[in-house]
C-alpha cells in the first residue's frame, strides 16, 4: 500500500501524534488561568462565604486582654481588732468588695475617665467597668437592665434600674438598697451614644401599699414590643426590701419610651420568682424565665399572646442549681442562657447553658469567660451577667451586658459589655443528664476595651 493510500485510521493516528503537545499545552494554560482567577479579588466574597468574611472582619473581638492584678500590702491593724475578729487571708474578691482598698481604683475607675460621647476620643469604644455618660454628661442609669430593637423606628432603647440615691441596710443584716426611682430608659442608633429618655416608669411615693412604693425593690426590667396589639410590654423583679414577696411586675405603653403603665404583680403559677429575664422567640412566642424555689431552680412558662401575662404551662429548668441573672439568646436553632450563681451583689462564676427547646430540658456547658486571669474568669469580669444582645449584621457575635455592682453605693455601679461568640469547637458539657449532643463553645472575651467592627450593622 503506498502513502498516498494510508487508511484514515492510520492519518488520524499520525495528526494525534503531532497535536498532543499542543493539548497537553492547551491544559496546562487553561489550569494556569484558572489560578490567575482564583487569585483575583472576590468582589462578591462576601455572598458566597459570609462565615470567612465575618471571621476575618471580626477577629479583633476574639483577641482578650490578660490582667495582672496584684494583691496590695496586708493593712495594719491593731492588737484589739486582730483580737476581736482574727484575719482571715484577704481575697481579690474582699478587696472589690471594701470601698477603702488600695486598688479599688481599678474596678471601679473615678469621673476622669468616664466614656464621654460629647468628647470626640475614644469614640465607639467600650471600656468595661468604666463610668459611662449620656449625651447630656450624665452617668447612664440603666443597672440589671436590657435592650430592645424597635425596627419601626430604627433604634435601640435600653431599660433598667434608675439607682440615683443613696445606699443603705434597711435592716441590720439585709441587703444593701437603693429605694425605687423607677424605670430608666435610654435610646441610641449606634449602641454607644445614649440619649436619656427620662424614668418611664416611675417610683410610687405616697401609698405604701402600691409594688412600686419607694420603700420596695424593682430590679431587673426588660421590655418587649408585641406586634398584635402594638403594645410595649415591660416584665420585672418587684419585691419587698426583704425579698419576700418575690413577685414578677407588668407594665405596658403605646411607645417605647414610656410612660408605661404599672398593671399588676404576682407570683407566676403561685411560685416565688427573683432574677427574672423575657425572651422573644423568631416566631413572636414569648418567654418569661424565673429564679424559683428560693432560688434552687429556674422556672420557663410561655407568655399569652398580647404578653401581659403568664399561660400556665410551666417547666423548672437547671433543678438544684441555684443560678439566677438569666440572659437567654439564641443562636442558628439553638437556644443559650447565661446565669449567675448567687452570692447577692458579690460577682461570682457565671455558666453558659444551651437547649433546643427553651421549655428545656437544659445542658449546663461551663463557664463561658475567657481572658483576664483566674479570679477574672470565675467573677465574670467581676460583674453579673443582665442580657445577651443580638446585633444587627453579626451573625455569631452578640453583645454579653453585664452589671458590675458596688454595694457600697449602688448607684456607682458600672457596666461590663463584652463581645459573646457561639462558634467552634462542641463544648464539653458539665452536666450529662440527658445526653444531649455537644453544642459549639459560647465564649465571652474579655477585653480592656474594644468597638464593634467599623459599619457592623450594614
Ligand atoms: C442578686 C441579683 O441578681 C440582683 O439583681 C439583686 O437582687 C441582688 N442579688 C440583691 O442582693
Amino acid at each position: 500500500m503506498s502513502a498516498n493510500s494510508a487508511s484514515p485510521s492510520s492519518r488520524l493516528m499520525s495528526g494525534n501524534r503531532c497535536s498532543l503537545p499542543v493539548a497537553v499545552f492547551i491544559v496546562l494554560v487553561c489550569l494556569f488561568l484558572l489560578q490567575l482567577y482564583s487569585l483575583l479579588p472576590q468582589k462578591d466574597a462576601f455572598k458566597l462565604d459570609p462565615q470567612i468574611h465575618t471571621s476575618r472582619r471580626f477577629r479583633e473581638l476574639d483577641e482578650v486582654d490578660e490582667e495582672n492584678i496584684q494583691m496590695p500590702p496586708p493593712r495594719k491593724r491593731s492588737p484589739r481588732a486582730i483580737k476581736r475578729k482574727p484575719k482571715r487571708p484577704t481575697t481579690i474578691i474582699d478587696e472589690f468588695l471594701d470601698e477603702s482598698s488600695q486598688i479599688r481604683h481599678l474596678f471601679f475607675p473615678d469621673m476622669k475617665t468616664a466614656i464621654d460621647p460629647n468628647k470626640g476620643n475614644g469614640s465607639f469604644y467600650y471600656n468595661p467597668g468604666r463610668i459611662w455618660l449620656d449625651t447630656e454628661g450624665n452617668p447612664i442609669q440603666a443597672h440589671g437592665g436590657g435592650i430592645l430593637y424597635d425596627e419601626r423606628d430604627k433604634t435601640y432603647y435600653w431599660y433598667g434600674e434608675y439607682k440615683d440615691g443613696p445606699t443603705y441596710h434597711a435592716h441590720k443584716k439585709g441587703a444593701a438598697r437603693v429605694d425605687i426611682i423607677g424605670v430608666g430608659c435610654y435610646s441610641s442608633k449606634d449602641l454607644w451614644t445614649w440619649k436619656n429618655e427620662g424614668i418611664v416608669l416611675a417610683a410610687e411615693e405616697n401609698d405604701e401599699t402600691h409594688d412600686l412604693h419607694k420603700s420596695n425593690v424593682l430590679e431587673r426590667p426588660k421590655v418587649l414590643y408585641n406586634e398584635n396589639t402594638g403594645k410595649y410590654v415591660m416584665w420585672m423583679h418587684i419585691d419587698d426590701t426583704n425579698y419576700t414577696k418575690a413577685h414578677v411586675g407588668v407594665a405596658v405603653s403605646d411607645y417605647p419610651n414610656g410612660p408605661f403603665h404599672y398593671l399588676y404583680g404576682k407570683n407566676p403559677h403561685g411560685f416565688d420568682s427573683r432574677d427574672m429575664t423575657v425572651f422573644r422567640d423568631d416566631d413572636g412566642s414569648a418567654y418569661l424565665i424565673y429564679s424559683s424555689v428560693d432560688n434552687s431552680e429556674l422556672h420557663v412558662s410561655p407568655l399569652t399572646k398580647d404578653y401581659l401575662d403568664v399561660t400556665n404551662v410551666v417547666s423548672p429548668i437547671l433543678i438544684g442549681h441555684r443560678r439566677e441573672a438569666p440572659a437567654m439568646f439564641k443562636h442558628q436553632g439553638t437556644y443559650y442562657m447565661i446565669t449567675s450563681g448567687c452570692t447577692g451583689w458579690a460577682p461570682n462564676e457565671a455558666m453558659a447553658h444551651a437547649s433546643e427547646s427553651v421549655m428545656g430540658p437544659w445542658e449546663t456547658m461551663g463557664n463561658p469567660c475567657l481572658g483576664g486571669n483566674e479570679i477574672f474568669r470565675e467573677t465574670t469580669f467581676f460583674s453579673q451577667s443582665t442580657f445577651v444582645l443580638p446585633v444587627k449584621g453579626l451573625t455569631e457575635y452578640f453583645i454579653f451586658m453585664a452589671d458590675r455592682w458596688n454595694p457600697a453605693d449602688l448607684r456607682d455601679s458600672r457596666y461590663v459589655w463584652l463581645p459573646l461568640k457561639v462558634a467552634g469547637p462542641a463544648d464539653q458539657p458539665l452536666d450529662y443528664e440527658f445526653g444531649f449532643p455537644l453544642w459549639p463553645r459560647v465564649s465571652i472575651f474579655w477585653h480592656k476595651r474594644w468597638k464593634l467592627p467599623f459599619r457592623w450593622s450594614e
